[in-house]
């Protein structure tokens, strides 16, 4: 099935006409596939059915709780990066005991709460958050189950803003620095080693830097064992890329193969943390075209959203597909290579540059491709309320987010008495 497609010259999610949808709740917003969701979903827990394996999906791609409370249902596990993620994964349903903890900066307070909620386990990046860890669980009188976060040094050839396994990066722990923390890590009482986690970057259309990067960590996993660190499980990050436009898309079953390929003898369990992979295709940014402005050098066309609804254009160059709603050209279409930007102050906020295609006027368009870091990363910035969020299920759709009022966005600020 396809989640969404041109039925009679509409484009459709699901049985409802896109046209509907914003004719309801309104453009800007984000509209998701349930059954894109769930098909995501179930491709990874089908082609690792065979192995001891658990999919912790990673919420800040979509943290939206009924993105959450439908993988939840599934039996999916989380990896959370702050005290904020934790909880909505908790609201949303998700089982405490599969939730691993990423992040280069975790606070006490939010370490505090995941040892409370009893989650699976810290990935920990630092010596220095190894001491505050085993300091706060010592406090509890509980046991935190920790995993380091090792650096394999590995080039991802992804954007450098998402590429994390490179000793300059800020993640992890050197490789060569691992046998010591370990063995440091085992001489605290309120910890037990209970595995070992990389991610070497995000939007990674190669399997090669994920293989080279596990084989490094096996070696490590070796040399542990000898030193009497037997480890439950392995966790080999998220980072397989998709297609926005013509990118090579390593499909789930090949990057499995590499896994069952080089995993092949052990009995630890394998994590994975993918993120944009479950969610991207599943999600469209719907929008309306306010105005066409036309120039000499440059022709715009100016939607009702903009960067701070979806800005992996503005901050990554990120190329996304663009299509129009209604397919018919009428006689007041106008055919020219568009920029396609929205009303933000900044000459960042675009989504396209030299696009060409027919656009009137007061139509719809779609930006594909993205259920992935959209909504999570959007901001109030030039005082924009944040949209709304809609998912659809057939004929259904449910509001899952509400779009802010103008009173939302100062409603915890003062002015000086
Ligand atoms: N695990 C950890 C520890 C991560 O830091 C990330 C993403 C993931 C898993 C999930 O990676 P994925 O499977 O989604 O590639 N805002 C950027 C992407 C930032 C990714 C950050 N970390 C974008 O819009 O492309």
């Amino acid at each position: 099935m396809k989640y969404f497609e041109i039925r009679h010259g509409v484009m459709h999610i699901e049985d409802i006409p896109l046209p509907d949808i914003a004719q309801r709740f309104g453009t800007p917003c984000y509209v998701y596939s349930r059954a894109a969701l769930l098909a995501a979903a179930n491709e990874y827990l089908q082609v690792f059915a065979g192995q001891n394996a658990l999919i912790c999906y990673a919420v800040k791609a979509n943290s939206n709780l009924a993105v959450l409370n439908q993988f939840a249902k599934l039996g999916l596990g989380f990896d959370i990066v702050s005290g904020g993620e934790l909880a909505r994964v908790l609201v949303a349903g998700g089982d405490p005991t599969k939730i691993v903890f990423s992040g280069v900066g975790k606070t006490e307070a939010e370490i505090e709460a995941a040892l409370r909620a009893g989650i699976k386990c810290f990935n920990v990046e630092s010596a220095a958050e190894l001491e505050t860890l085993a300091a706060v669980a010592a406090r509890l009188e509980k046991v935190a189950p920790i995993s380091f976060r090792v650096n394999p040094d590995v080039d991802a050839k992804t954007h450098p803003y998402i590429s994390t396994g490179l000793k300059e990066n800020k993640f992890g722990i050197p490789l060569q620095d691992a046998r010591a923390i370990y063995q440091r890590a085992q001489r605290l009482s309120s910890l037990r080693i209970v595995g070992i986690d990389m991610h070497i970057g995000s939007q990674i259309t190669e399997i090669t830097p994920f293989r080279e990067a596990a084989q490094k960590l096996l070696q490590l996993v070796d040399a542990l064992y000898k030193d009497g660190i037997n480890l439950e499980h392995i966790d080999i990050g998220g980072g397989l890329g998709v297609r926005y436009r013509d990118e090579n898309e390593p499909s789930v079953a090949e990057f499995a193969a590499m896994c069952r390929e080089i995993f092949a003898a052990r009995r630890t369990q394998l994590l994975l943390e993918p993120g944009r992979r479950l969610v991207a295709y599943a999600g469209i940014l719907l929008t309306r075209l306010l105005y066409l402005k036309t120039g000499e050098t440059h022709d715009f066309a100016i939607t009702d959203a903009a960067m701070n609804d979806l800005m992996r254009p503005a901050l990554y160059q990120a190329w996304h597909p663009i299509e129009k709603v209604e397919t018919r050209v009428t006689d007041d279409t106008i055919t020219r290579a568009w920029n396609i930007v929205g009303p933000v102050c900044e000459s960042s906020d675009f989504f396209a540059h030299k696009r060409t295609m027919a656009l009137r006027q007061g139509e719809l368009l779609v930006i594909g491709a993205a259920g992935a870091y959209g909504m999570t990363m959007s901001s109030n910035y030039n005082s924009r309320p944040r949209i709304c969020e809609i998912m659809v299920d057939g004929k259904t759709a449910t509001i899952v987010r509400a779009r802010e009022n103008i009173d939302a966005l100062f409603a915890g600020e003062f002015v000086l008495s």
